[in-house]
């Protein structure tokens, strides 16, 4: 499906980006090859509620929306105020919560929706920039917010994180995406 907004999008995440570069840590969204490797990692007959951190503008949640099954549900976490009112007017879809708030929030807020045990987490928040402490409650909060069989799923620029996914989780199986800006690190994160 193509996406009308594309080019307001990415002038909207450049002009964040250079307002917030450490919040955002990259210049442009994610390559559709980027978001190909991720989608083809989640099992859509089973899914049933998507979280994801940091959806920017919406790259990566417009794909699972097209791809997610008409009774599961996708919570988005994001900071960034323009980014939550661009989604929100984006994407009218009622499959979709849009969260304005940190991803620390996510057991709180599933709890909230009556919709406990994420079968999927993707994250494309930058971990190595933020404070440990912040890390360290997503992580553990993640953790808590996960079905027993679910999967985190991270993107990141460099394999700096390897070892807080390590600490929090006991399955981690690592991929790579040369077709983005910069190339990325994915990690695969089961309990
Ligand atoms: C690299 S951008 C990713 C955008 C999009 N997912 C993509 O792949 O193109 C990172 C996003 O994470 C958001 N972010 C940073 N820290 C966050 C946090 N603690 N909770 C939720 N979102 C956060 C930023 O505002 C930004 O939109």
């Amino acid at each position: 499906m193509s996406n009308p907004w594309r080019s307001e999008e990415k002038l909207l995440f450049a002009k964040n980006f250079l307002q917030h570069p450490k919040m955002l840590g990259s210049l442009i969204p994610s390559s559709r090859f980027l978001v190909d490797r991720l989608m083809n990692k989640i099992n859509w007959k089973q899914a049933r509620t998507i979280v994801e951190y940091g959806p920017g503008v919406g790259t990566i949640t417009g794909r699972i929306l097209e791809r997610m099954s008409p009774d599961a549900r996708l919570v988005v976490f994001e900071m960034n105020e323009d980014f939550v009112r661009h989604l929100k007017r984006a994407y009218p879809d009622r499959r979709l919560h849009v969260v304005h708030g940190s991803a620390e929030n996510v057991y709180r807020e599933l709890d909230r929706l009556k919709l406990m045990g994420a079968d999927y987490i993707i994250s494309g928040i930058p971990f190595t920039t933020m404070p440990v402490q912040l890390r360290e409650t997503i992580m553990r909060e993640s953790r808590k917010a996960l079905n027993p069989r679910g999967a985190v799923l991270v993107y990141q620029f460099t394999r700096a994180v390897l070892p807080y996914l390590r600490s929090h989780f006991e399955q981690i199986d690592q991929d790579f995406e040369p077709r983005n800006i910069l190339p990325a690190r994915l990690f695969y994160c089961t309990r």
